[in-house]
């Protein structure tokens, strides 16, 4: 795929009688940019962005969102064909190297990665430091910043060799790490990874397995996991990912920058979603009641908001969201929890937000956290590790994004501007004729 995205347009940006060109760059598809660089050096003047709604913060091939029509495409896949034919360390090579393996690369890399999934006896050590009723997200942002202690050659940020290293690394021990935040929480012994296993056949081990019978791990459930691994694999310019990138900007260590992710992805307004929907849907109870809470989500004065709906990017259905309410039916289905409440309740309160003018006109759909946390409750796993999951998948997406910065030429260290309406310069006063 070719890079389109040089200068083909220029546009007149006049502040304070101080004029200058602002170039158009095209990418491949989806909106062109003003490139608004020169912007401050020619005007005196920055651009306004809260919450950079508007504002594109690096050029990247990985992945294209179209949310209007709400298509998601990594390295030019649909995200709907890499759930249906691929499996989540497939999809992990593709986002990192561009390309589907072959064959051999494929053992290769899936070799790479199992390899590296134990982590140094020492971090037991350092989980055990926490209370046990410790969220897995708090445990898992301390251990993998706490990994960069244990990997100082890594800190060759410039050497792709080390980089890649990392990567490996990172995506292997996620699993091991998230697994053992769980069991901690329950008392229970950490369970070694199993290298026979596939990945999310050795997650569900390391998380469901004790040491005193053998653990089988189920196809079924192990197939599923995989799914929700693949769905959550990246999703571009996000806040965790942005999290990532702004760190490792500063030429950080990558288990520094992923540890910052994690912490990003932790907030409900992001990847928290997850817990928080299947938390919404337990209090709302019954389908009866759903009317009460479509009203408390449009009431302003209520802080209450419909979790698992609505979206930066996607004005249409997530196409994630999508494919997850298949695989609820499907999965439940073969759990033999086909009546599960939540999902009943899930789906009325779809039909019923999607005919409503307030979700119509603001165009809010269900996104990716709507129907996970009810496959990841079937399958058993406590709520408190729904969004630990959410990371161990987005981690190759993290450290795909970082590894394009690291080798982008146009990076800098990223260092946003502000509007300071702050005091302006006043004289100190001394404490004596204060107050
Ligand atoms: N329930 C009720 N109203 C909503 C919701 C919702 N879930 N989401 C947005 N709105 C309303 C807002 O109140 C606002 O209304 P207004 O124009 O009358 O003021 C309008 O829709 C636009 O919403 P914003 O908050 O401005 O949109 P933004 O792009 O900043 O936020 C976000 C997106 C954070 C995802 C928001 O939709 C939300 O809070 N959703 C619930 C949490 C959630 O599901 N997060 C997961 C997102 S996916 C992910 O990160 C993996």
């Amino acid at each position: 795929m070719t890079d389109k995205s040089s200068g083909n347009a220029a546009q007149l940006a006049t502040a304070a009688d101080r004029t200058t060109e602002l170039p158009i760059l095209s990418g491949t598809v989806g909106p062109a940019v003003f490139d608004i660089r020169k912007l401050y050096n020619d005007t005196g003047c920055f651009t306004y962005d809260p919450g950079f709604t508007s504002t594109a913060a690096c050029r990247s091939k990985i992945t294209y969102i179209d949310g209007d029509r709400g298509i998601l495409l990594h390295r030019g896949y649909r995200i709907e064909d890499l759930a249906e034919h691929s499996d989540f360390l497939e999809v992990c090579y593709l986002i990192l190297f561009g390309e589907l393996p072959t064959p051999a690369q494929r053992e290769h890399f899936v070799n790479g990665v199992t390899y590296h999934t134990m982590v140094h006896e020492q971090i037991t050590t350092l989980i055990r430091g926490f209370r046990r009723d410790a969220h897995p997200m708090a445990v898992m942002i301390a251990v993998v910043g706490a990994l960069s202690a244990f990997y100082h050659e890594d800190l060759d940020i410039n050497d792709p060799h080390n980089r890649l290293i990392a990567t490996y690394r990172l995506i292997a021990k996620m699993p091991t790490i998230a697994a053992m935040a769980f069991k901690y929480s329950l008392g229970q012994p950490f369970m070694y990874p199993q290298n026979h296993l596939s990945y999310a056949g050795n997650f569900l081990h390391m998380t469901f397995g004790v040491p005193c019978e053998p653990y089988k791990v189920d196809p079924i459930l192990a197939r599923a996991l995989d799914k929700i691994f693949i769905l959550h694999a990246d999703h571009e310019q996000n806040a965790s990912t942005s999290t990532v990138r702004l760190v490792g900007s500063t030429g950080a260590s990558p288990y520094a920058a992923i540890s910052a992710g994690i912490a990003s992805l932790w907030g409900p307004a992001h990847g928290g979603a997850n817990e928080a929907v299947v938390q919404m849907l337990a209090e709302i109870g019954s389908v009866e009641r759903i009317p009460e809470f479509i009203k408390r989500a449009k009431d302003k004065d209520d802080p209450f908001r419909l979790m698992g709906f609505g979206h930066r990017v996607y004005k249409n259905y997530d196409p994630r969201a999508g494919v997850l309410k298949s695989s609820a039916d499907e999965v439940l289905d073969l759990l033999g929890k086909k009546n599960n409440p939540k999902l009943a309740i899930a789906k009325e309160l779809e039909r019923i937000a999607l005919e409503d003018d307030y979700f119509r006109e603001r165009r809010l759909f269900p996104n990716v956290d709507f129907y996970s946390g009810i496959i990841l409750e079937a399958m058993s796993i406590p709520t408190s590790m729904f969004t630990a999951i959410f990371a161990l998948a987005r981690t190759v997406g993290w450290l795909a994004q970082w590894n394009e910065m690291v080798e982008d030429p146009e990076q800098k260290i990223g260092r946003p501007r502000q509007l300071y309406v702050g005091a302006d310069e006043r004289p100190f006063v001394p404490l004596e004729r204060r107050g």
